[in-house]
């Protein structure tokens, strides 16, 4: 899509997510900030995530357990800010809807209402669907999320391919149909073989995003940072590095280093002159 026919895009509503399903593969990229967002919106992604993911990419975390609500708010506020025009689904974090009902319904409407939201999703199949069900009928738009849940991992067992066996497997496609019947409009299938999630996008009637999944979703998504190759660390299996940025950073700060130790920042042309009326009177004043 060029970008002066993305100009002209409206916005994809829930409805129109729900509608992509076996149609053309659903777009989405999970971002933090708004310089990211207005990239994302100006090459016309269908969706972007505003990710707990955030606690690890770009604040440092061990996990994404810690992240709290108030983060995403601010951090999806300002993706908002920057893609006024592109569907944005905000995550809801760990804590801030296992309590009650009521709680995800607050903590929902809250990224809605003070972030601009225009869904939320939450981590968890046929156990979240009570919570999925009031969300959506307090008329937030509400996005699943199965198979490796990063929230959780680290208690659960790990961050490793998901439904292996007869069991699990079963147990997913179980979940997938729960979410569904619960009123999800789509949902994230994270690290799962992809034969099962192919399986699971052909017994359901939503759009299914993999990450991880393989090819047989209705759609992709993968963090920003990641596919930019912003951590040389990370490398699993299922990312493909489109850049290699953290080597272009740490090539521009070592750069400038040597620049500002060797006197070669600032150049003539970086600085500005005081008029000679003023440096007159500055002499004057001495
Ligand atoms: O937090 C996130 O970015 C996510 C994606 C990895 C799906 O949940």
């Amino acid at each position: 899509m060029s970008e002066a026919t993305n100009e002209r895009r409206r916005k994809l509503s829930s409805r129109d997510v729900a509608l992509r399903k076996g149609g053309e593969p659903l777009v989405m990229l999970s971002l933090h900030d708004a310089v990211m967002a207005r990239h994302a919106e100006a090459v016309g992604v269908d969706m972007i995530l505003v990710g707990d993911s955030v606690g690890t990419v770009m604040l440092g975390m061990e996990s994404t357990t810690p992240v709290t609500l108030e983060m995403i708010e601010h951090h999806a506020s300002a993706v908002r800010r920057g893609a006024p025009k592109t569907h944005v689904v905000a995550d809801l974090t760990f804590g801030s809807y296992q309590v009650s009902n009521e709680q995800a319904i607050e903590s929902a409407s809250r990224l809605i209402k003070f972030a601009h939201a225009d869904a939320v999703k939450l981590e968890g199949g046929a156990e979240m669907v009570e919570r999925i069900a009031a969300i959506t009928r307090a008329g937030i738009p509400v996005m699943g999320h199965i198979g490796l849940l990063p929230q959780t991992a680290q208690i659960t067992g790990g961050y490793r391919v998901q439904g292996r066996d007869i069991t699990t497997a079963k147990r997913l496609i179980e979940d997938a149909k729960a979410v569904e019947a619960a009123g999800a409009y789509g949902v994230v299938i994270e690290l799962v073989p992809e034969e099962l999630a192919a399986r699971i996008t052909t017994e359901i009637g939503i759009p299914t995003i993999g990450i991880g999944a393989g090819a047989g979703c209705d759609g992709q998504v993968l963090v920003a940072s990641d596919l930019l190759g912003n951590d040389e660390t990370f490398q699993p299996r299922f990312l493909k590095k489109y850049a290699n940025i953290s080597e272009i950073i740490r090539t521009a700060f070592r750069e400038y280093a040597s620049d500002v130790r060797g006197h070669a920042y600032p150049g003539r042309e970086h600085v500005t002159h005081l008029p000679d009326e003023t440096l007159d009177a500055l002499k004057q004043a001495e």
